[in-house]
């Protein structure tokens, strides 16, 4: 394995500091095109089928035609992940509209761009799951198709850095009244021990992390609805927690400067994280996907 990151970029493996994109790319002057993130356990992509059937719905709602059938895509991941020498990573891939002359209309005959990479994936620092983390809530100032997951996420990183300016780690977005989502997360409460979490739809990212905590909650008969609600709502929760590929289940202590709950993780989360903790290992042995 060399000793720095190999990544995939239209049909070609090669070392990152090799690899070229022209500035004519419609990624780099438009922000056109979409990505996912997929974490890798153990050599092992976590629920590749889930997050490959999501890329196809981002690519369809930016009318890109797929550049790759999902049995291609398996088989480049699968040696992206070897190349990087498997265990723990996180695969990020992007597809853009491709490098045509800068012109706001879709350009003709144009090849997407396709780029993948696989980056260590680090474990949740322990402090973080002790103590939980800050969130404060803003507008939702982005677009209003916020289910596809386009690279153009220059609103995410505006809430996100104003968040840590203010010495809390997520945006936790509202629109019209209703909390929506994190700048790089999915958010669930929990009141009177059942699971809260807003509805898929237009306004939040469909996560594949989301999908799976409302799995296990089903599997092991802990109640959860998946409603819309506001931030009152959130102020007397007991719990609340973000989950993301990356972030997996975080638990949130503080809410626009004030405690959650008793201010410390609560028993819901860890209940949850430790049925993920599972779930995981079985992907680790290749006995889930
Ligand atoms: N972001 N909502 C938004 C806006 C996100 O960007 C993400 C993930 C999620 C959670 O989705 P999932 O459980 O499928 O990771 C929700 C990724 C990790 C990122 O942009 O790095």
């Amino acid at each position: 394995m060399s000793n720095q990151p190999i990544v995939y970029l239209n049909g070609d493996f090669l070392p990152a500091s090799e690899a070229r994109v022209s500035v004519l790319d419609r990624g780099f002057i438009f922000g056109d095109g979409v990505y996912e993130v997929i974490p890798v356990y153990g050599g092992h992509l976590f629920r590749l089928d889930a997050h490959l059937a999501r890329l196809d719905d981002s690519l369809v709602n930016i009318r890109l035609s797929a550049p790759y059938s999902h049995d291609k895509w398996r088989e480049i991941l699968a040696a992206l992940v070897a190349r990087n020498g498997g265990k723990d990573l996180s695969v990020y891939l992007q597809i853009t509209r491709g490098v045509a002359p800068r012109d706001h209309a879709f350009p003709k005959n144009v090849e997407p761009t396709v780029f993948a990479m696989a980056n260590p994936l680090l474990p949740v620092p322990s402090q973080i799951l002790r103590d939980g983390v800050a969130v404060i809530t803003m507008d939702d100032f982005r677009w209003q198709n916020c289910h596809v997951k386009a690279i153009a996420l220059l609103a995410n990183i505006l809430a996100r850095q104003q968040a840590l300016d203010s010495g809390a780690s997520e945006a936790v977005f509202v629109r019209d009244g209703q909390v929506t989502e994190g700048a790089a997360s999915n958010l669930f409460y929990v009141k009177n021990r059942t699971l809260y979490t807003p509805p898929k739809g237009p306004r939040l990212l469909p996560g594949i992390t989301r999908d799976l905590v409302l799995e296990l909650a089903a599997a092991h008969h802990i109640p959860a609805q998946e409603v819309n609600f506001d931030v009152a709502a959130l102020r007397s929760a007991d719990e609340i927690w973000l989950t993301s590929s990356t972030k997996e289940i975080l638990p949130v202590t503080q809410l626009n400067g004030e405690p959650v709950g008793n201010g410390k993780p609560g028993p819901m989360w860890s209940r949850m994280l430790a049925l993920y903790q599972e779930y995981k290992q079985q992907i680790r042995e290749g006995r889930a996907a």
